[in-house]
């Protein structure tokens, strides 16, 4: 570790540059760990996604489809008492500290599908995840509401960090890919290329599709991982129920959602802020604005990626 160029992030938290992308120190130890000792298999669903792009909602919505028939009266339905975090989770999260014996063998006697989170960008998943026929669904979100829910959440998550840098000096830093898990075009761009080289693998959605047409991409989700909607469930209304079931309102007043932590002593609440698309037109200033938008023109140019959402 004490090899590695390092940063300071936002916060008091510090970045390590790992394989070409700004690990945080707090998350090291437990990326090295699944990258060295998870072994996927191939019914694996992986939700991936850059932070505050809006993974929360998307492991509500895989957990949702995939165990639909387990959990088809609404009454009993686990994210009435869970958070997605907690049915869906991190697998740096699990693989930090010691005893990873014992968490290989939790994991390998949960219930199939096994649906996992990570933050971890494309090239640095684990070989098992990239050889195995398990699937990955990536969510992706403009880059301008990303920045500002980052921004927001890490004030809110470490307060003295408002007292260290600007929204200014944040977004300089961001801009040079200075980001936990970042750079975020690198992040987003390694999926992108994935999902098209191999579209069987990898899943790219966008949170403002999610949003504007959450029916046409929840089948799409239920269709990519090999169980599509029947008929009959989709005239029973069994998409719109998921819909409901894992909206922002509906998971924001859950009482499960409203307090108590959640990983590594996260605040619940802070998961759920607005849901919006384009809050940062209430935090850029017009220089940030050409500063990103400059920016995205420069690392995104040529992929096909683009967002329209956007200045
Ligand atoms: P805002 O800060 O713009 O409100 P992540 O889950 O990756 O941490 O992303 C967090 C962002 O997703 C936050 O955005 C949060 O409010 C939003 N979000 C959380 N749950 C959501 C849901 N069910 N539907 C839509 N957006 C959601």
């Amino acid at each position: 570790l004490l090899s590695l160029p390092k940063e300071s992030g936002w916060g008091s938290r510090h970045l390590y540059l790992h394989q070409h992308f700004w690990c945080p120190s707090t998350h090291f130890q437990g990326v090295i760990n699944f990258q060295n000792h998870f072994l996927a298999k191939d019914s694996d669903v992986i939700v991936a996604s850059f932070p505050k792009s809006g993974t929360t909602w998307l492991k509500a919505l895989t957990f949702s489809i995939l165990n639909r028939q387990r959990f088809s009266s609404s009454h009993n339905h686990p994210l009435l008492t869970s958070n997605p975090h907690e049915l869906v989770p991190f697998l740096d999260f699990i693989f930090h500290g010691d005893n990873i014996h014992d968490k290989l063998s939790h994991l390998s006697n949960m219930t199939e599908p096994r649906v996992f989170g990570t933050h971890l960008p494309f090239p640095s998943l684990p070989k098992s995840i990239k050889e195995s026929s398990c699937k990955i669904v990536y969510i992706c979100r403009n880059p301008f509401d990303t920045f500002v829910s980052l921004w927001i959440f890490a004030n809110k998550i470490n307060p003295h960090s408002m007292h260290e840098l600007t929204i200014e000096e944040a977004l300089e830093k961001s801009c040079k890919g200075i980001v936990g898990f970042g750079p975020t075009w690198e992040h987003m761009l390694g999926y992108w290329r994935e999902s098209i080289a191999n579209p069987n693998k990898v899943l790219f959605l966008k949170y403002e599709e999610l949003k504007e047409d959450a029916n046409f991409h929840v089948k799409r989700v239920a269709e990519f991982l090999d169980c599509p909607f029947t008929k009959e469930e989709e005239s029973n209304g069994v998409i719109e129920n998921i819909i409901k079931l894992c909206s922002f309102q509906k998971m924001k007043n859950l009482d499960v959602n409203k307090s108590g932590t959640v990983g590594r002593n996260l605040e619940k609440k802070y998961l759920f802020r607005k849901g919006e698309i384009g809050d940062w037109v209430n935090y850029f200033s017009p220089a940030m604005i050409e500063k990103l938008s400059k920016t995205m023109e420069e690392k995104l140019s040529g992929s096909g990626l683009s967002f329209k959402t956007c200045s």
